[in-house]
Parts: C-alpha cells; structure tokens; sequence
C-alpha cells in the first residue's frame, strides 16, 4: 500500500486507513473482539497503518478494543486518528461539546482507553455551535504543546469554521464524507482545504456499504443498525438509489473490479491529498478494499461513473437531520 503526506505538518499515512466504527456496533451487533484484533493485525501487515476510530463508537468500546490490539509492538507501526465532541446524555440523546474543559476530559479518557501517551490525529468530531472554534482549537494547541497530541483535524466543518481553526493552529486534516454519491463538500470545502494545504479524509467512500451491496445491504440490516435511519434508505428514495448501485454493478463486472472496488478507486483518483477510509468488520471485504488501489479509471471512465450519480440521480440526504453535518457547524464570532 503506497504512502502519502496527510496535511502540510509532516503526517505520513497508508494511502488508504480503515474506518472501524463497525467494528463497535453502530452497524449491528459489536464484532467478536479476537476476530477485529486480527483484523486490526491483518491490515497492518498489509501496509494499511492508518485506523480511524471515536471515542463516540460504542461509546468507548472501539478505543479500548483498539488499545487492545496496538499492545506488543502495533502502536509504533500505525498512524491513530480518534475524535471527540459527540456523547450522549442521560436520555441517550446525541450531544455536541466542544469547550476546553470537555476538550480536555475527553483527550486524557482516549488516551487512556488507547493506552498510548500521545494521539496522532485528534479530530473534533462534530463542531459545537455555542462556542467560538477559535476557543476549541486553542485548548487543541495547548495538548499538541503538551505533547498528548500530534496533530489537529475537524470533521464536519463548514469553509469559514476551517478558515477560523487553521488560523489559530495548522489543521492537518478535514475529514467528511466524499463518495460518488456524497459529494456536497466538492463545491467549496475541498478547494478550502487544498488552499491551506489541509489534507482530505473520505468517509463513508462505500456509501456505508450501499455502493458495495445495493439490495443485500438492506436485507441484512439488523434492528440496531442506525443505516435504517438513512434517508437514502428509504422506501421512497430506495428504488430510484438502487438504480446507481446496479449502474455501478454493470461498469464493475465490464472492468473486472467489485462494486467496491470502483467505487473507492473513484475517490482515489481525486488526488494524492485525499485518503479515503472504506470500514469493514472482514479480512475478505478489507483484501478487496486494498485492492481498489491497483484499478485505473480514465478520464472518461470517471465521467460515466459520475454520471451514474450525478445529482438527481442521488434520491435522499445523507442525514436524517443537518445538525449532523456541516451545514450547521458554523460558531459564534469569539468577543
Ligand atoms: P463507514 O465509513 O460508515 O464505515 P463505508 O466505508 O462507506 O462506511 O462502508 C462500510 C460498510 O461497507 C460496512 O457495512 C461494510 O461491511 P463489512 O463490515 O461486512 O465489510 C461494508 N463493506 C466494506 N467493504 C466491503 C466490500 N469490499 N464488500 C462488501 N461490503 C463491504
């Protein structure tokens, strides 16, 4: 797996990580803890070195199974971007924080759960819109002083909340959603980054699994799975959706790649700043990812995939509600 610079501060990564929010149940049940060790173990061995985790997965239960496996040796090969911002409160209800004392708690809670001294890639998982992210970033500076952190990302975060954040520390990476069918950060939020020499990070580049399995996807959603609450998911967007994954399907069987395959090699062809982060619970499924690294799309090849699913194709918001993302991630002006 080829390397790549992620940011301009000196972070190096596996040209493509692994997301393992699935791993800690948000998608069914948790996975047998041994099985995602060795898988943890299997993607190292195989040069993918850069894993994505939160310390909202479980909550909690996807660090300490990452703890687990980076024990003996695996800590020092691997690059480890965790976040914090989203927990729940008492009513299970979602909430969003981002004050320095919260900021704080929640770095020495990953740390622990990690058991490691310093966190490569610290994001602020979701912006909290009471307060100033000039106020945020600066608690984020003084860890990366302190040495508990290496580098600042932000996921989720509208243009002008990156403009504010990089001016008050370099931001290293932005994380958000870019798949061939999630491509709303295209317009100003990609330029933004690529401006300030910030690096991209894809989520969701499968389409949380659509792209990969269209009708087979929801067949086996289990009752807990939060995908049953995707718009996209829906009755009345599903069938018009299933359309791009069955476009999909045909180009791939023509190129003799997966579903998957093409659609992650989509993202890598947008540029050697951007990572994308495909998360699977299968050393199967991961050989496959991997694999996508070696499929080439031409120029017109990108276009017809694009056309596939191009806007009007796409029926459906990738949320349930904005709050989630970074139409609604701008803060107050800092007095
Ligand atoms: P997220 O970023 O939310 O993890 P994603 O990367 O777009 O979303 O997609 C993850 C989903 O795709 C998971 O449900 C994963 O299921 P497994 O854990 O069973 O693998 C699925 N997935 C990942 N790679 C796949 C592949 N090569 N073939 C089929 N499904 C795959």
């Amino acid at each position: 797996v080829p390397r790549m610079k992620l940011g301009s501060q000196g972070l190096e990564v596996s040209a493509q990580g692994l997301g393992c929010l699935g791993m800690a149940g948000f998608y069914g049940p948790p996975k047998p803890e041994a099985d995602m060790i060795a898988l943890i173990n299997h993607a190292v061995a195989s040069g993918v070195t850069f894993f994505d985790t939160s310390d909202f997965y479980g909550p909690h239960t996807n660090e300490i199974l990452l703890g687990k496996a980076l024990q003996g040796g695996v800590r020092e090969k691997v690059q480890l971007a965790t976040k914090f911002g989203i927990r729940l409160d008492a009513n299970g209800e979602r909430e969003v924080h981002g004050d320095p004392a919260y900021v704080r708690a929640a770095c020495e809670g990953s740390l622990k759960r990690l058991g490691i001294d310093c966190i490569d890639l610290y994001y602020q998982h979701r912006i909290d819109t009471r307060v100033p992210v000039e106020v945020t970033i600066g608690e984020l500076k003084k860890l990366v002083q302190e040495g508990k952190i290496k580098y600042i990302g932000l996921s989720e975060a509208s243009v002008s909340t990156i403009r504010r954040a990089h001016a008050v520390h370099p931001i290293t990476a932005v994380e958000l959603e870019w798949s061939l069918w999630s491509r709303d950060a295209e317009e100003d939020i990609i330029p933004t980054c690529r401006e300030l020499g910030i690096g991209i990070v894809a989520y969701s580049p499968l389409g949380r699994g659509f792209l990969s399995r269209g009708p087979k996807l929801m067949d086996s959603l289990s009752e807990q799975d939060f995908r049953r609450q995707m718009p996209r998911l829906q009755p009345e967007n599903l069938d018009k959706n299933l359309k791009v994954f069955e476009r999909v399907t045909a180009m791939a069987t023509r190129k003799g790649c997966t579903p998957s395959q093409l659609a992650l090699a989509w993202v890598h062809h947008q540029g050697n700043d951007v990572c994308p982060i495909p998360g699977t619970t299968k050393v199967e499924n991961f050989n496959q990812n991997v694999g996508a690294l070696s499929v080439k799309l031409s120029p017109d090849e990108m276009a017809e995939l694009e056309s596939y699913a191009a806007a009007g194709e796409v029926q459906g918001d990738r949320y349930p509600s904005k709050a989630a993302t970074w139409k609604d991630s701008e803060t107050p002006p800092l007095s």
